[in-house]
């Protein structure tokens, strides 16, 4: 039951919000309404995805952009599918070409052709099947590869290709809303995404789930310690997936949290280091070293005090930063209390480490 790799079978998804989800974006597929499933990290948007077309058998081409994730700009050469169950051998060489499956002292010398390729195959599996779904992972990527208009091309697909839906993952949920929501430029697109959320589980999924698994695997555990696990891995699938994992191998409590919150931390060092490869200013890590300080959150004033004078920058730059923080999933604001939060314990200490790095205290 503790998979370190996304799900893939419909009786290990846990929670009730994702299966909720695979049923809505079953509904969502039938109808081929376009849909983003938005979340945390390591919350189990690729497994609902990948249980989905476990369980459905529709024709699919899957790309995965998350090794994407740290890297600024990326070529559309290194835009090729991770998945598919197509095929293959009927296409033209056009559509092959914009697979990858065509080698590499044939490929398109620019963007536009590739392009081009592009459409010339979406249009080909278009005539070719009911319902193909075209799934990309991690999409809040996509404005950064260079040389294709992707967003361009899923209104093209929603305006002319009846017979493909596309499914995207985001992550980083406000930074793909921002792709996705309407403005002068794009105003037709968000209506035609429908939304899911997958939050983390409550406590008491995260402890339902930590028993179950331990008690099928034999291994015997206490209320105190499953709720320890929840609490501190902050209740992330991935994070207790892990937890679980390490005492079916036969590590104690203690060991099994200390390893899991490295993992996390680790992890989670790993997408700060991304996001900061991205957004590179060094008032990134001030302002969420700030937030890693205080137990239970800081007021926006607060965090002005904090960190204008430290980086020496405008308050209209901190509201940019707060912005896109919020934006991706790693500060969350409560607007009753007014105040900013960092989402989770093992991104808090990840934060602190990284601020070391950076000579922040
Ligand atoms: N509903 C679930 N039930 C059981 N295990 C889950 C569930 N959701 C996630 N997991 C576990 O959590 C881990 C992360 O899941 P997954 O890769 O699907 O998440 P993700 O949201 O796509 O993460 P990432 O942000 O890294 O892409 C996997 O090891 C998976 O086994
Ligand atoms: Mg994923």
């Amino acid at each position: 039951m503790f998979e370190t790799r996304p799900v893939t079978n419909e009786k290990n998804l846990y929670g009730k919000k994702h299966k909720e989800a695979l049923k809505q974006l079953k509904k969502n597929v039938e109808e081929k309404t376009f849909t983003a499933i938005l979340g945390p990290r390591r919350v189990g948007k690729t497994s609902i995805i990948r249980v989905f077309l476990n369980k459905y058998r529709y024709r699919y081409i899957y790309y995965d952009l998350s090794p994407f994730m740290s890297k600024p700009g990326i070529s559309y050469t290194e835009l090729t599918p991770a998945m598919m169950n197509i095929e293959t051998n009927e296409l033209s060489y056009h559509a092959q070409l914009s697979l990858g499956l065509v080698r590499l002292d044939v490929k398109p010398e620019n963007g536009v052709q590739f392009q081009n390729a592009l459409i010339n195959l979406l249009r080909e599996l278009n005539g070719k099947y009911d319902n193909l779904l075209v799934i990309i992972d991690e999409a809040q990527v996509m404005p950064r590869i260079r040389g294709v208009n992707m967003l361009g091309l899923l209104q093209l697909i929603s305006n002319t290709m009846d017979n493909i839906t596309v499914i995207m993952t985001g992550s980083m949920p406000g930074l793909l809303e921002k792709i996705l929501s309407p403005s002068a430029s794009q105003p037709m697109f968000a209506r035609y995404v429908d939304r899911i959320h997958i939050p983390r589980w409550t406590r008491e999924e995260s402890m339902g789930y930590l028993k179950k698994g331990l008690h099928k695997a034999k291994v015997s555990c206490t209320r105190a310690e499953v709720e320890e696990a929840a609490e501190e891995l902050s209740n992330v699938p991935g994070f207790l997936a892990y937890y679980g994992k390490q005492r079916t191998r036969g590590m104690n409590h203690s060991e099994a949290l200390v390893e899991a919150s490295n993992y996390a931390i680790n992890i989670w060092e790993q997408d700060l280091e991304a996001f900061l490869n991205i957004y590179s200013t060094r008032a990134y890590v001030t302002t969420l070293w700030a937030l890693a300080q205080s137990k239970f959150g800081l007021t926006r004033k607060e965090i002005a005090g904090e960190v204008l004078h430290r980086e020496k920058i405008s308050d209209r730059s901190l509201s940019r930063i707060l912005r896109n923080l919020v934006s991706s999933g790693m500060v969350e604001h409560s607007k009753e209390r007014r105040k900013y939060i960092i989402a989770e314990n093992p991104l808090a200490k990840a934060v602190q480490n990284i601020a070391r790095k950076y000579n922040i205290y």
